[in-house]
């Protein structure tokens, strides 16, 4: 007897059968196969991805050089775990991250799997070395779904209710943005109140900020602001964490996005992009903070996986081969301009903005003063869903959509996906 056909919505029903509530999922759609940026689900249909994945396909889906790549270290051994065999391309990826790393000063880099376990060892780095306790993260932020990771998260629904006590010491400030009435002065003064009402500057080991929030809305930290906070730490002995799991590996037209700040983190947060698709994660730093956990302290039994860091310096050559990262700032150019077409056309469109190839588009309701339009969002995502194009909501007030396509798409691909877009502006606002 043949096999019943497997349609999408008989696998979301063996899916809602099988797997918890809380495993959230954005459209009702299974993949089955994907290339470039462009996927095709079980019942044959093709989508535009402008998603990649939540910012991990820079080189596109299934990029020939990383599939080989990858072959070829199967092939030759799987795992080993690092700490107990070692293995070179672990190492020949740490040397060129620390090359590609910002700041005059001697570096070290560590690979983990996830971007979350990144964010959590740049704190057990930073406590370590500091040997104090207390860390500033930012409202908005997102670092991630472990335990520290929620705790130095700035956005409560949906990622910390119920899931609490968090981590103690962590403490959120402002973070800057003029569109919501934000100004750099008012984030300073918002981490100095903390001095003056929660914690003393001497207990902080850390302040962590993304270049560039992610989940919390595409809002991009102005470099005055790195820099003003790079002075508050020095004057004070606090480390800088660029959380760069989402920015990094050429998103924002530069490899890492706090090269565009003018001054340096003491450490960096990499995961997602960096070996495109492959669970991989990296934490790099200044030498002499990154020696501080005792020998044993740092590691994991499949971090630094040898497929997936095969995978990551395969990417790394893509990005030399096809200029991803001047690619990556034609593309952000492209999309703002298409963007600010459709914003003379929509009124729901109060704002594009963008880094790079990290681009977003802000809906609001009529009227003054604006008020943002969650709902509008969803419609739109979805409506663009129904018409083959992937697109992905995000925002502490849930109504930017963000575009992570891949870099490698092309021209054409990119006007298709914004015609997509202008009619499902038109289809939801109807
Ligand atoms: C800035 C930032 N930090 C940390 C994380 C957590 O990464 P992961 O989901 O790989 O644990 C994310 C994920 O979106 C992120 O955007």
């Amino acid at each position: 007897m043949l096999a019943p056909a497997k349609t999408n919505a008989s696998l979301m029903a063996r899916r809602r059968a099988a797997l918890p509530h809380g495993l959230g999922q954005g459209f009702e759609i299974f993949v089955d196969r994907a290339e470039g940026a462009e996927v095709w689900d079980v019942e044959g249909r093709r989508y535009i991805d402008f998603a990649g994945g939540i910012a991990v396909l820079n080189t596109g889906h299934c990029h020939p050089a990383l599939v080989q790549a990858m072959q070829q270290q199967l092939a030759r051994y799987t795992h080993t775990c690092f700490q107990v065999l070692a293995y070179e391309p672990y190492v020949a990826l740490a040397e060129k991250l620390n090359a590609l790393a910002p700041g005059d000063f001697a570096k070290k880099s560590f690979l983990m799997s996830t971007g979350a376990e990144a964010v959590e060892n740049a704190v057990k780095v930073a406590r370590a070395y500091t040997r104090r306790s207390a860390v500033v993260a930012f409202g908005g932020g997102f670092h991630g779904r472990t335990l520290m990771g929620m705790a130095l998260t700035g956005k409560v629904a949906p990622y910390k209710i119920g899931f609490g006590p968090f981590p103690a010491e962590v403490y959120h400030a402002k973070f800057p943005c003029e569109l919501h009435g934000v100004s750099v002065d008012d984030a300073m003064a918002s981490i100095e109140a903390l001095f003056k009402y929660d914690v003393e500057p001497s207990r902080v080991a850390a302040i962590i900020l993304e270049p560039v929030q992610g989940e919390g809305g595409f809002y991009i930290a102005p470099p005055a602001f790195a820099q003003r906070l790079r002075a508050l730490c020095d004057q004070h002995g606090i480390l800088l964490i660029a959380d760069e799991v989402q920015t990094g590996a050429g998103r924002t037209g530069t490899w890492l996005a706090c090269e565009q700040w003018g001054v340096a983190p003491d450490l960096i947060t990499m995961a997602k992009s960096m070996a495109g698709g492959m669970p991989l994660s990296a934490i790099i730093g200044r030498a002499e903070v990154m020696d501080a956990p005792a020998v044993g302290g740092l590691g994991g039994t499949y971090a630094g996986n040898p497929v997936a860091v095969a995978s990551a310096l395969a990417v790394l050559e893509v990005f030399e081969q096809e200029h991803l990262l001047a690619r990556s700032r034609a593309l952000g150019d492209r999309l703002q301009l298409g963007l600010r077409a459709l914003a003379a056309r929509h009124g729901a469109i109060g704002d594009v903005r963008g880094l790079g190839a990290m681009v977003a588009i802000e809906l609001f309701k009529p009227g003054a003063p604006r008020q943002p339009d969650p709902e509008l969002t969803r419609r739109v995502v979805a409506e663009a869903a129904q018409r083959g194009l992937v697109l992905l909501s995000c925002g502490v007030y849930g109504n930017v959509i963000r575009i992570l396509v891949p870099l490698v798409a092309t021209d054409a691909l990119l006007e298709e996906g914004l015609a997509v877009l202008d009619e499902s502006l038109h289809a939801a606002s109807r």
